[in-house]
C-alpha cells in the first residue's frame, strides 16, 4: 500500500477523488511532484524540499484520486488572500481567496475527467467556507478558462546595463542594513504586508512561505550567489550576483534582483538607484515586477530598460459575484448592468456566480444584486472574462476586441473601463 488509502481492497477499484486523511501528507507530497516532472528519488535536496513545503500544505484541504493503492492526482487550496482595486487614496482592501495549488494528475489516468472532479470538490469547499474568489497560477493558460478563471494579474521582468542607467529625476537618500536571514525573517514580512497593499492582484505570505524563500537552499540558487538582503524602514530589496567573474579581464557581474519593494515610487527608485550603483557590476535584471514599472520614467535614457518578460501569473475565478464586487475600490461611478455566462465546465445550481447582475459603484463603496425583470445588460460576457475585468488591469474595450465581451447597450464598454480599470496595474509578485 503506497498511499495508506483505501486499505483492505481486494481487486482493482474504481479511482475516486476524495480528501486527503493527515496521516498521507507524506504520500501526498511525493504524487504532487510526478505530474510536474520531478518524480521523488529519496535525493537529499528533494527531501529537504519536502519538508519545507511541508508546513505549506493544508492537510485538511488537500484532495487526491485514489486508486486504491496509490494516489494518482492531487489538489490542494492555501487559504489566502488578496489584494483589490481601491477607492482613490485608500490602501488596497483584501478578500478571502481559495489559492488552488498542487493540481495534477498523473500520466497514466489523465483526460479522464479528475481534473474536472477536483476542481468541483475544491470549489464547493470555498463556497462552503465563504470564499468569494478562488486564483491560481496555470502552468498553461489554456486550461482554467473551462473552470471560469480569467488571466487577472501579470509580472515583469526587467534588465538594465547599469553604465547607462542614469536617472533624469534623482531618487531620493535611503539608509539601508545588509541582513543576515534571521534579521530578515524578523522584518520581511511586515514591510511586505504594507507594501502589497498599494497595488491590486497581491496574495499574502505565509510563514512557511518565508521561511522556504529566506532559506536559500545552494540547489535552488540557479548557479548565482547566495542572497543579500538590502532592508530600510520603508522597503527592501533581494538579489543576487553571478559567480566566477574575473574583475582582473574587466568582467562585470550581472545582479538578479529577485524582489524590490517600498512603500512609495519614491522609495521604489532609491532600491533601484541602490543596486544600478553596486560596484563591480554591469547590468541588473530585476525580476517580479509590475507591467507598469514607474522607474522607466526616471531614467534619462529610458530605452535603456529591456522587458525581458512579461508572465501571466494569477487567474480569478468569481465564486460569489455579490462579496467580490463590494469589497473591491473603484476610482469611477457608475451603474453597470452585466450578463454573466455559466462556464464550459458546469457546476450547476451549486455556481451562482453567472446571471444578471447590477453594479452600482462609486469612490465611497458599492452594491452589487441580481437584476430584476426587464433590467437590460450593458455587456455579455463569460465568467473568465469577469475574473479578467475583476482585478482592474485588463479594460472591457480590449476584451471586447479579442471577441471576449459583448457589448449590448452603446457607451457599456466606456462605463465598464472608467469604473473597473484600476491604476496602478495588478501585479502577483508570489507565486503559490
Ligand atoms: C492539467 C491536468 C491536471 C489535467 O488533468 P486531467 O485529469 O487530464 O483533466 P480532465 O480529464 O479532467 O480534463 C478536463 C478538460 O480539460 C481539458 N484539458 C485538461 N488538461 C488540458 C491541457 N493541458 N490542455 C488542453 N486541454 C486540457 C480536457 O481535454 C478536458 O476537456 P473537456 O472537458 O472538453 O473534455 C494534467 O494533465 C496534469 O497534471 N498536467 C501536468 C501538471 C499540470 O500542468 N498541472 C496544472 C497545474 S496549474
Amino acid at each position: 500500500m503506497t498511499t495508506g488509502g483505501t486499505c483492505g481492497q481486494t481487486g482493482p477499484m474504481e479511482p475516486v477523488v476524495r480528501r486527503l486523511r493527515p496521516e498521507e501528507a507524506p504520500a501526498f507530497r511525493r504524487s504532487v511532484m510526478v505530474p510536474f516532472l520531478d518524480p521523488f528519488a529519496g535525493d537529499p535536496d528533494q527531501i529537504a524540499d519536502l519538508e519545507t513545503s511541508a508546513s505549506k500544505t493544508e492537510l485538511d484541504r488537500a484532495w487526491v484520486v485514489d486508486t486504491g493503492d496509490r494516489f494518482a492526482g492531487n489538489g490542494a487550496i492555501y487559504s489566502m488572500d488578496v489584494t483589490l482595486p481601491s477607492a482613490p487614496g485608500q490602501a488596497c482592501p483584501t478578500i478571502p481567496m481559495a489559492g488552488v495549488s498542487a493540481v495534477g494528475v498523473h500520466p497514466t489516468h489523465r483526460r479522464r475527467g479528475f481534473l474536472r472532479q477536483l476542481m468541483a470538490a475544491m470549489h464547493a469547499d470555498a463556497r462552503n467556507r465563504g470564499e468569494a474568489i478562488a486564483g491560481l497560477e496555470a502552468s498553461e493558460s489554456v486550461i482554467y478558462g473551462r473552470f471560469g478563471y480569467g488571466h487577472a494579474a501579470d509580472v515583469a521582468e526587467y534588465s538594465i546595463d547599469s553604465r547607462a542607467s542614469a536617472f533624469a529625476v534623482p531618487a531620493p537618500p535611503i539608509d539601508l542594513v545588509l541582513m543576515d536571514r534571521d534579521q530578515a525573517l524578523d522584518v520581511l514580512p511586515g514591510i511586505f504586508d504594507r507594501q502589497r497593499r498599494t497595488r491590486a492582484g497581491e496574495v499574502n505570505r505565509s510563514p512557511g512561505y518565508w521561511t522556504r524563500l529566506l532559506a536559500d537552499r545552494p540547489h535552488r540558487r540557479g548557479g548565482l550567489s547566495a542572497s543579500f538582503h538590502a532592508v530600510g524602514d520603508e522597503g527592501y530589496v533581494l538579489y543576487r550576483a553571478t559567480r566566477e567573474t574575473n574583475v582582473f579581464q574587466g568582467d562585470r557581474a550581472t545582479i538578479v534582483v529577485e524582489e524590490l519593494r517600498g512603500d512609495s515610487p519614491e522609495v521604489e527608485a532609491a532600491l533601484w538607484r541602490f543596486v544600478l550603483d553596486l560596484d563591480l557590476i554591469g547590468r541588473v535584471d530585476v525580476r517580479r515586477r509590475p507591467v507598469d514599472e514607474p522607474v522607466r520614467w526616471r531614467l534619462a535614457d529610458p530605452r535603456q530598460l529591456r522587458t525581458i518578460g512579461v508572465e501571466d501569473r494569477l487567474y480569478v475565478r468569481i465564486l460569489d459575484t455579490v462579496a467580490a464586487f463590494e469589497t473591491r475600490g473603484y476610482q469611477g461611478e457608475g451603474r453597470l448592468v452585466l450578463d454573466i455566462l455559466a462556464p464550459d465546465a458546469s457546476e450547476g445550481s451549486a455556481d451562482e456566480a453567472p446571471g444578471r447582475w447590477v453594479l452600482d459603484a462609486g469612490p465611497d463603496g458599492a452594491s452589487c444584486r441580481r437584476a430584476r425583470e426587464g433590467e437590460g445588460a450593458d455587456l455579455r460576457l463569460g465568467l473568465p472574462a469577469v475574473g479578467s475585468l475583476y482585478m482592474g488591469g485588463f479594460p472591457a474595450s480590449l476584451l471586447a476586441a479579442g471577441g471576449r465581451v459583448e457589448e449590448l447597450r452603446a457607451g457599456g464598454l466606456a462605463l465598464a473601463d472608467a469604473l473597473l480599470v484600476t491604476r496602478p496595474s495588478p501585479r502577483s509578485g508570489t507565486g503559490f
